[in-house]
C-alpha cells in the first residue's frame, strides 16, 4: 500500500479503534488478458466508515463483489475479525455477516416491502415461511435503517415508495440477510457495504441516509461506500481509499486530505481546470427565433401537475425539484411516453425529441451486445454492412467519453456501472434530435468524466439543440444551464436565468 503526503499528518483514528474487523491483502482479478485488480490490499475496522474511491472502471465493484463472494479471484487472502475468509459464494458471506447493497437495485417492485426485506431467508426456517417470524425479522431491520419516530409500512408493494424509501429497504434486507434482525441484541452483521448508496437520491434524502449510516457505524458496523460523492466522503467516512487501474493509489483520513490531492490520486493528474464552459454567447440569449419546444399547461395523471416554458436552439433548460418531485415524469410526458391529460406540448423541430432515461439498466442497453453496437442502435445507417465502420464509430466514442473498455467490440454488460451509462450517453448524443431531454446524465459518472459530459451538452447546444437538462446535482444545473426551473410538488415555476441562481436559492426552493 502506498501511503500520500498528506496521510501521515492524519490525527489517529478517533470513530474507529482495535485491529481491523475486515482485512483484505493482494486480491487480483483478471477478465481474459485484462487485469482488473492487481494486487490490492483493505483493511477496514469496526465503527468505521471506509470510502472507497476510484474512476469508473477502477476495479471497485469488483473488489467489493470478491468480498462478497460473488466474484472468485485470481488472488486474494481475506480475514474476518481475525479468522481466514474465504467465502464460496454469497450466501456464505451472508452467514459469515458480509453484506452488501449493490451499485444496481435489486428490489422486486412488484412484491411487499416485507416480501423483499426477508426474501431469501425462508430457507433458513426449515422450508416453511412463518409469517409471524418473518414480520419480526423485517421489522427489526427496518427499524435499523429508519430509527425512532419513522416506519415504512410493511405491506406497501416495494414500488410504490419513494427511491429514498426503496434504498433504506434495500438496507434492511442486507442487515436481515446478515443475520442482523434474527437477534434480539441487534447487530450480527459486520460489514456492511454501500455501492453508490446516494445515486439516485437527492440532497435531503442522501443527508438523512447518512444519518442512518452512522448510527448503524456507532452499532459498531464497519461501513465500505463506494461513491462518486467525495463531498459526502468528507463529510462523512472515516477512512478512504483510493483505486486506480487495479491499484491502490492512495490513503488517509478524508478530513484532512485536501480534495484536490484525492482527485489526483484518483485520476493520476490534476483535475482539469475545465469548469463546464458556460455558454459564451447563448448563455442567458438563445436565439429567440427559434423555438424548439412549446409547453403549456402540461399536466399527466399524477406529477407534474402544470408545467409551462419554451425551449429555445441553443439552450439548456434545467429543472430541478427534489427526487419525487415530477421531473422524470415531466420528460415522459414531453417525449409522449406517458399520456398527458391536460396541456399541450407543440414540437418545432424537424428532427425530433430524444430521452436519455435516468434508468439506465432498466430501458437502456443490450448487455450482451459490443459498445459498438449499441452506440449505433437507433441510427445504424450504412454500419450493418460494414463491420469496420461500425467499430469505428464504437471507438470513437470510446475515446469522446473517455469509456474505460478494452475495445468497441466489449460486451456492454461487462462494463463497469459508470462506464455503461456512458455507452447510453454517446448513443443519445449521437443522434441528430433537435430537441435532447436528459435525465440524471451524470449519475455514477466518476468526477473527470462529469465535465466531460456537461461540456458536451453545452456543445450541443452550441450547435443549435435545444436541451432539457435535469439533475439532482444543483452545482451541475447553476454551470451548465442558460435557465433553471424549479418543480416543486408537481407545479413548474417559470424559468429565471441561471445567473439569478445558486445551488443553496435552488435548494431552498426546491424543498420549499
Ligand atoms: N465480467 C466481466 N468481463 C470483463 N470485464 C469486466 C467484467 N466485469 C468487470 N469488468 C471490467 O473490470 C473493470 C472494473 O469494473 P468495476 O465494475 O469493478 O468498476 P468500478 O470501479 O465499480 O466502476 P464504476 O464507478 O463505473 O461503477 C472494468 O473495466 C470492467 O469493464
Ligand atoms: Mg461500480
Amino acid at each position: 500500500m502506498t501511503s500520500p503526503p498528506g496521510a501521515a499528518s492524519s490525527p489517529p483514528e478517533a470513530a474507529a479503534s482495535g485491529p481491523p474487523v475486515l482485512e483484505i491483502a493482494g486480491a487480483e482479478k483478471s477478465f481474459g488478458a485484462v487485469a482488473v485488480l492487481r494486487g490490492v490490499s483493505l483493511s477496514v475496522r469496526r465503527g468505521e466508515i471506509h470510502a472507497l474511491l476510484g474512476e469508473n472502471g477502477a476495479g471497485k465493484s469488483t473488489l467489493m463483489r470478491i468480498l462478497l463472494g460473488a466474484e472468485s479471484a485470481d488472488r486474494c487472502q481475506m480475514k474476518l475479525a481475525g479468522e481466514p475468509y474465504a467465502p464460496p459464494g454469497p450466501g456464505a458471506a451472508q452467514r459469515a455477516g458480509v453484506v452488501m447493497v449493490p451499485q444496481e437495485r435489486t428490489l422486486c417492485l412488484h412484491l411487499t416491502v416485507l416480501e423483499n426485506v426477508v426474501l431469501g431467508l425462508e430457507p433458513a426456517r426449515a422450508g416453511f415461511v412463518r409469517r409471524g417470524a418473518a414480520r419480526e425479522i423485517a421489522e427489526r431491520a427496518l427499524g435499523l435503517v429508519t430509527g425512532v419516530g419513522r416506519r415504512i409500512p410493511l405491506d406497501v408493494r416495494a414500488g410504490s415508495l419513494s427511491v429514498a424509501d426503496q434504498q433504506l429497504v434495500e438496507i434492511a434486507r442486507a442487515l436481515a440477510q446478515g443475520g442482523a434482525a434474527t437477534r434480539e441484541d441487534g447487530l450480527s452483521a459486520k460489514v456492511l457495504v454501500l455501492d453508490e448508496p446516494t445515486a439516485s437520491l437527492g440532497q435531503d434524502d442522501a443527508a438523512r441516509l447518512f444519518t442512518r449510516v452512522h448510527a448503524l457505524k456507532a452499532a459498531g458496523l464497519a461501513v465500505v461506500l463506494v461513491t462518486h460523492f467525495l463531498a459526502d466522503v468528507r463529510a462523512h467516512a472515516d477512512r478512504y481509499t483510493v483505486l486506480r487501474d487495479g491499484t491502490v493509489k492512495g490513503e488517509g483520513d478524508p478530513k484532512v486530505t485536501p480534495p484536490e490531492q484525492i482527485v489526483r490520486e484518483m485520476l493520476g493528474r490534476e483535475l482539469e481546470a475545465a469548469r463546464v464552459e458556460p455558454g459564451g454567447d447563448a448563455r442567458g440569449a438563445p436565439h429567440d427565433e427559434g423555438v424548439l419546444l412549446d409547453v403549456n399547461a402540461l399536466g399527466g395523471c399524477d406529477r407534474p401537475r402544470s408545467a409551462t416554458f419554451v425551449l429555445r436552439r441553443g439552450e439548456v433548460l434545467g429543472i430541478a425539484g427534489l427526487v419525487g418531485s415530477g421531473r422524470t415524469e415531466l420528460l415522459r410526458l414531453i417525449a409522449g411516453l406517458d399520456a398527458s391529460i391536460q396541456g399541450t406540448v407543440r414540437v418545432r423541430a424537424d428532427k425530433g425529441v430524444g430521452l436519455l432515461s435516468e434508468d439506465r439498466g432498466g430501458e437502456g442497453l443490450m448487455l450482451s451486445r459490443s459498445i459498438a453496437e449499441n452506440v449505433t442502435l437507433s441510427r445504424r445507417g450504412s454500419f450493418v454492412s460494414r463491420p469496420s465502420a461500425l467499430f469505428a464509430e464504437g471507438a470513437r466514442w470510446i475515446a469522446e467519453l473517455s469509456i474505460k473498455a478494452s475495445s468497441p467490440a466489449q460486451s456492454a454488460g461487462e462494463l463497469s456501472g459508470g462506464n455503461q451509462q456512458k455507452v447510453q450517453l454517446a448513443r443519445l448524443l449521437r443522434e441528430d434530435y433537435d430537441v435532447l431531454l436528459i435525465d440524471e446524465p451524470t449519475r455514477g459518472i466518476d468526477v473527470a468524466s462529469k465535465t466531460q459530459v456537461l461540456a458536451l451538452v453545452r456543445e450541443l447546444a452550441r450547435r443549435g439543440k435545444g436541451i432539457v437538462l435535469v439533475s439532482s446535482q444543483l452545482d451541475e444545473l447553476v454551470s451548465t444551464c442558460d435557465r433553471i426551473a424549479v418543480l416543486r410538488r408537481g407545479e413548474l415555476d417559470a424559468p429565471r436565468p441561471a445567473s439569478e441562481w445558486t445551488e443553496e436559492r435552488l435548494l431552498l426552493e426546491a424543498s420549499s
